[in-house]
């Protein structure tokens, strides 16, 4: 039977950062489903019509171009993430990829509400808005990609309020999730706090 981390929350809040070192630590497998919404964004932002189509046929692959981090594709995916059939049609990739794993992590935004309700341990990862537009801001400079701070501070605004206030899955913190504010956080203080609430639940079930 395995193990499924979910760790939830807003645009830049250090969601992936986290669910990577607890993958690192226990030797889970690690999913960034929001590659997964990027990578169809970027074929909406190409032209493609059939989304559903794009999104039944995602594999590894798709998941390595190098735009995927940009901007626009932020956008992008945020756009294609509000239609049903593009979320359904992903629905099992990342449910498949729990099942095959002894121990998964993913993170996003519906995984401890829509696509794992029943996950071991729930995070709902988030800091306040300036610092997670600064963080962003840094992230994009290292990958060659200059933004003024306020264009980043609104467009992640902007998507938060998008994924808050769609039909679809919005990103909702689930009544069971443990609250994991980064704001004030080290990245080594913000992993250590998550991968000490995993231990504890490890320690409870055993695998
Ligand atoms: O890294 P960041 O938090 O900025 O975004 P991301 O996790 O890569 O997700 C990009 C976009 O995909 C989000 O703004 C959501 O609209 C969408 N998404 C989603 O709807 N459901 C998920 N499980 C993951 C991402």
């Amino acid at each position: 039977m395995s193990f499924a981390v979910a760790v939830d929350g807003p645009a830049a809040a250090g969601k992936g950062t986290i669910a990577q070192a607890i993958a690192e630590h226990f030797d889970f497998q690690y999913l960034d489903t929001g590659l997964l919404y990027r990578a169809v964004g970027l074929a909406h932002l190409h032209g493609f019509k059939n989304l559903q189509k794009v999104a039944q046929k995602l594999d590894q692959q798709s998941l390595m171009h190098p735009m995927l981090r940009t901007p626009a594709v932020s956008k992008a995916a945020s756009e294609v993430a509000k239609i049903a059939e593009v979320r359904a049609a992903l629905v099992n990739f990342q449910r498949e990829f729990i099942k095959r794993s002894k121990g998964a992590v993913l993170d996003g935004r519906d995984i401890s509400t829509v696509i794992c309700p029943n996950a071991d341990v729930k995070l709902y990862v988030f800091a306040n808005q300036k610092i997670r537009a600064k963080r962003r801001q840094m992230e994009l400079k290292n990958r060659g990609i200059s933004v003024d701070l306020k264009k980043v501070q609104n467009d992640l605004r902007m998507r938060d309020d998008v994924d808050m206030k769609r039909v679809e899955a919005p990103l909702q913190i689930a009544s069971d999730s443990i609250r994991l504010d980064t704001s004030t956080l080290s990245v080594k203080a913000a992993n250590q706090q998550a991968i000490e609430i995993v231990n504890q639940k490890l320690n409870t079930k055993s695998i």
